[in-house]
């Protein structure tokens, strides 16, 4: 069973992903963790540290052995073609994980492939593994999503992390207010398909004020995507989350954020108990082991 978008999942496919999350965080806990046969290849054509590495726990935590395709130093660097590479490493793995800078490259890589497929981020599109992951994070810290204000804010126009988000978040009810630099707004077709699809209440928004919030949610710039550079960098500068913009915030507001975080997040809002994004990327070994247990049950 593929896990490529976000947009394929219905509301009980999510609960089950819950529900699969905590039962590894049980066994987790407990040190008693059921083991799998089989081995994980990870196939990260894109920089990443915590969706590469936590996809890697998990397995060797569920026992499961790693195989890591390096694009650098493999085949690919001889002119082989994706299909031909995907077909290989298919032979050797019971699992893909893959991370790709072309839009729809995991669905591509699917349809190569008779192991299950886990999209760890394709290109601006979707990034279905941190929904669920931020998701169950939310749940843990915050409970219900029915009427909870989260403010998505940064990059919406690049983010796939965002991207998928706004989906999972859309689809249990939360409010959404998206907040961006002008030029770097959400896509209007995925504002329209969660309001059409969910009657999603979405606020818009170009500055940065974090009154009546529940959870602010940052992602950085995605430099890698402009095809004007300079403007990243004069966008890095404009969009930080300054200190003193959490004075008179809600006491039990959290900052949640992907990671890797650059500018946007001084160090100084570490120190904050209202950061949290440390503690979410740990729930991306509970999550990633409920995907590869479930996709391997298919
Ligand atoms: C994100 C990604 O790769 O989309 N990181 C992640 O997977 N945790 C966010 C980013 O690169 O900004």
């Amino acid at each position: 069973m593929d896990l490529i978008s976000f947009r394929e999942l219905e509301k009980k496919d999510v609960e089950d992903y819950f529900q699969r999350a905590e039962e590894m965080d049980h066994q987790l806990a407990r040190k008693k963790v059921e083991k799998l046969d089989g081995i994980v290849a990870t196939m990260f054509f894109e920089p990443s540290t915590r969706t590469k590495l936590s996809f890697q726990s998990a397995a060797e935590r569920l026992g499961m052995q790693v195989v890591d395709f390096l694009g650098e130093t493999s085949s690919l660097k001889k002119g082989e073609s994706f299909e031909d590479t995907i077909r290989t490493v298919d032979g050797y793995a019971d699992v893909i994980v893959i991370r790709h800078p072309m839009e729809g490259s995991a669905r591509l890589a699917s349809e190569f492939a008779k192991a299950p497929v886990l999209n760890g981020g394709d290109g601006g599109n979707q990034h279905p593994s941190q929904t669920l992951l931020d998701l169950y994070t939310l749940k843990k810290m915050k409970g219900e999503f029915k009427g909870m204000n989260v403010q998505l804010v940064g990059d919406l126009k690049h983010a796939r992390t965002m991207r998928s988000l706004l989906f999972g978040l859309s689809m249990f009810g939360a409010n959404v207010k998206l907040v961006a630099p002008r030029g770097l707004e959400m896509a209007p077709e995925a504002v329209e398909e969660v309001k059409k699809k969910f009657g999603a209440k979405l606020e818009f928004s170009e500055e940065i004020d974090f009154a009546g919030a529940d959870v602010v949610y940052v992602c950085r710039i995605q430099e890698e995507r402009f095809e004007d550079k300079y403007e990243a960098m004069s966008m890095k500068k404009k969009f930080t989350i300054k200190p003193e913009y959490l004075r008179g915030v809600k006491n039990d507001m959290i900052i949640l954020h992907p990671l890797p975080k650059i500018d946007e997040i001084p160090p100084e809002v570490d120190k904050s108990p209202h950061a949290r994004y440390f503690d979410q990327a740990r729930n991306g070994i509970p999550m990633r082991m409920a995907i590869i247990k479930k996709a391997l049950e298919g």
